[in-house]
Formats: structure tokens, sequence, C-alpha cells
């Protein structure tokens, strides 16, 4: 597995990196471990989400700067300087503006998988992530937890489940915010986004080799809470999180 740590880079352990793809249950399960650990929670992807929400803000989401000589990157690279991201108490703010209602949008679900393959922004994350982790044992939860950010992550785990099963659990989720959507679209655009997580030249979705593998499809969410914990548990007890 790609191992990116430099001599000198915080290496923290004491973090459950939970990975896999989209609708496989991960955030969900992810909360819920975290809270029965007594750890924090660090949902990767909703980072990811801020930072295409606040280039769609700036008029500089990969669609929209694509015809610049340089694609955009000069542009991006500006908006990304312009972006202070803070994560408080599962709360993510953004300039100090809590942006978590806009993170599930249909506008920025079509660009976060191009604004997740720009090395700039992965780096970015990687060192705010590892930062959260510093602080107190974490959950964390994305495509590249256990491979890439927290290589040497004392639990690791890849959560899957059918597509069929991952279309469904998102349009509960969309029925849920009252939004209609067609299961067909929705398992379309989950093939495409697998596709575009996992071909990308940076931190592409993998499992990683020494990650617990679960395949989720008919079981229900406390069950797979209830194996992680069982898992965690024996190597946690002692490690709590103080509050952010
Ligand atoms: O888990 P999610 O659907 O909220 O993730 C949104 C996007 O962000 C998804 O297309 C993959 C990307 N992502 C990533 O590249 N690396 C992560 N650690 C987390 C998410």
């Amino acid at each position: 597995m790609t191992e990116r740590l430099e001599p000198g880079e915080p290496n923290p352990t004491e973090v459950v990196a939970i990975d896999g793809p989209s609708g496989a249950g991960k955030s969900t399960v992810a909360r819920q471990l975290a809270q029965r650990l007594g750890f924090a929670f660090l949902d990767t992807g909703a980072m990811y989400r801020a930072v295409t929400w606040h280039f769609l803000q700036c008029g500089s989401a990969p669609a929209e700067c694509a015809a610049e000589p340089d694609g955009g990157q000069q542009r991006m690279r500006d908006a990304l300087a312009d972006a202070r991201l803070d994560l408080r108490g599962g709360r993510l703010l953004l300039n100090g503006r809590d942006v978590t209602a806009h993170l599930r949008t249909r506008e920025v679900e079509s660009q976060v998988s191009a604004v997740s393959a720009l090395s700039f922004v992965r780096a970015a994350m990687r060192d705010l992530q590892r930062g959260v982790a510093v602080a107190g044992p974490i959950v964390a939860e994305g495509r590249d937890m256990g491979s890439v950010v927290f290589p040497r992550a004392r639990w690791k785990v890849f959560l899957d489940a059918a597509p069929s099963e991952r279309a469904r659990r998102r349009c509960q989720d969309f029925a849920r915010q009252g939004r209609q959507v067609s299961e067909n679209d929705v398992l379309e655009e989950i093939l495409v986004r697998d596709r575009l997580d996992s071909t990308r030249s940076d931190a592409p979705l993998r499992q990683p080799a020494d990650a617990l593998y679960i395949d989720t499809t008919g079981l229900t969410t406390e069950v797979v809470v209830a194996r992680l914990f069982a898992y965690v548990r024996p190597e946690a007890d002692g490690l709590r999180q103080v509050a952010p």
C-alpha cells in the first residue's frame, strides 16, 4: 500500500480508518462507532464536499474553469488558499460559516469527484486530517484513510456493499431530505463515482491489505457497528477523545 509519511510528519496510530465506496454505510456506521468508543468522528468526504461547495461559490469549480489555459489550476489554488476549514463537534465550518446543510446538493455531487482528484486539494486535506488525529483518538472515514492518510492506523476497515444496495440506501437518504430521485439514476451516478474514485492517480480508492473487510449488503447498521466495536474495543480501553 502507498505510504506517504515523510520523516518528521505526524504519524497518528490511534485511528479507526474506515474506507469504502459511496453508499457502503461508512458515515452512519463510523459516527455511531465513534460515539460508542468515545472517539472523535471525522467525515473526510464532507471536507471534500465543503471545498467543492466553496469552489462553486467562487465560480472556480472544475467544470467552470476547465476552458482556462491551465485547466483552472491557478484559480482553484487561489480559491483553496481562501478556504479555512474548521471541524467542530461534527459540524463543518468554512471561513466561520456552518456549511453542513449545503454539502449534499446535486451541484456539489456532480463536481466533488473532480475536486477530490486534485493533488493540491488532497495534500491540504491530508494535513488537516492528520492534525485532527494528533489531538486524540478518532474514527475517520473516507477513501484513503488506511492506505494514505493513516497508514499506521491501529484499526483498518473496508466497508463494501452491492451497487444496487448502495443505490437503494442513497435513495432513502434523498427521500429523507424530501428529494425523489430514481434508483436507476442514482445507481448510474454511483458507478461513475466509483470509477472516478478508483482510477484517479492520487490516492485512488483501494482496500488496504491489512484491513478488516465487511460486505454490509443485507446487514443492519447495528450489526455492522457491533462487529466493529468488537474489533476495536479490546485494544481501545483507556483511550478517549477530549471533545474538540
Ligand atoms: O463519502 P462521500 O460520498 O461524502 O465523498 C465525497 C467524495 O469525496 C467522493 O467522490 C470521494 C471523495 N473522497 C475522497 O476522495 N477521499 C476521501 N478521503 C473522502 C472522500
